[in-house]
């Protein structure tokens, strides 16, 4: 298939989840661009459902590590970007996730387009309670994901899809 020369299929084709990550610094405009760019995600009705924790202090960083089994990428990013849905600006639980998963892409994607390295850690959402009690917020805020960023270690990150043949039910 012809792909077209399009910057976004590039971002989309060439972006990979990056789990080691250089010392070198990130710039706070950096992640407030992409931060930005992820709020301009869809949502239904548009309520914009999701919320930022921005976390580049160390100690702080390393509590939040300690609640996953992907400690190591966690302690290794420069800074995490914890993100939440605002249980009180939602009114469609599945469609406010679905809606938190665009956000979350176009972070990804926005990162990726800047020359950073990231991956979304869903593993850690099964001590969120522990999350909101590190970070001290309240239970409003539900974890959705926490991505790691960083200046990636290295881009021969390999990953592959299942062929679309097997994912089209069907075409009439
Ligand atoms: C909902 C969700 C949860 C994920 N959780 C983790 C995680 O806890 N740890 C991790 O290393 N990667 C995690 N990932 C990243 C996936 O492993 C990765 O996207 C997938 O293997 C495809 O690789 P790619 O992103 O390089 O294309 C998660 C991705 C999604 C969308």
């Amino acid at each position: 298939m012809q792909i077209p020369d399009s910057p976004i299929l590039k971002a989309i084709y060439e972006r990979r989840s990056i789990r080691q990550f250089t010392d070198e610094s990130v710039s706070r405009d950096l992640i407030m661009t992409a931060i930005e760019a992820a709020s301009w995600a869809p949502s239904g009705l548009n309520n914009q459902p999701w919320r930022f924790a921005i976390i580049w202090d160390k100690p702080l960083q390393e509590a939040l590590a300690a609640l996953t089994k992907y400690s190591n990428i966690l302690k290794s990013a420069f800074v995490l970007i914890a993100v939440f849905l605002d249980k009180e600006a939602s009114y469609d639980y599945t469609k406010d996730c679905q809606a938190v998963g665009a956000c979350l892409q176009n972070l990804l994607l926005s990162l990726h387009s800047m020359g950073l390295g990231a991956v979304w850690i869903g593993e850690i959402l099964r001590n969120k309670d522990r999350v909101n009690e590190t970070l001290i917020l309240p239970n409003r805020f539900e974890l959705m994901a926490t991505v790691a960023v960083g200046q990636p270690a290295h881009r021969n990150q390999k990953s592959h899809r299942k062929p679309i043949e097997e994912l089209i039910l069907l075409e009439k």
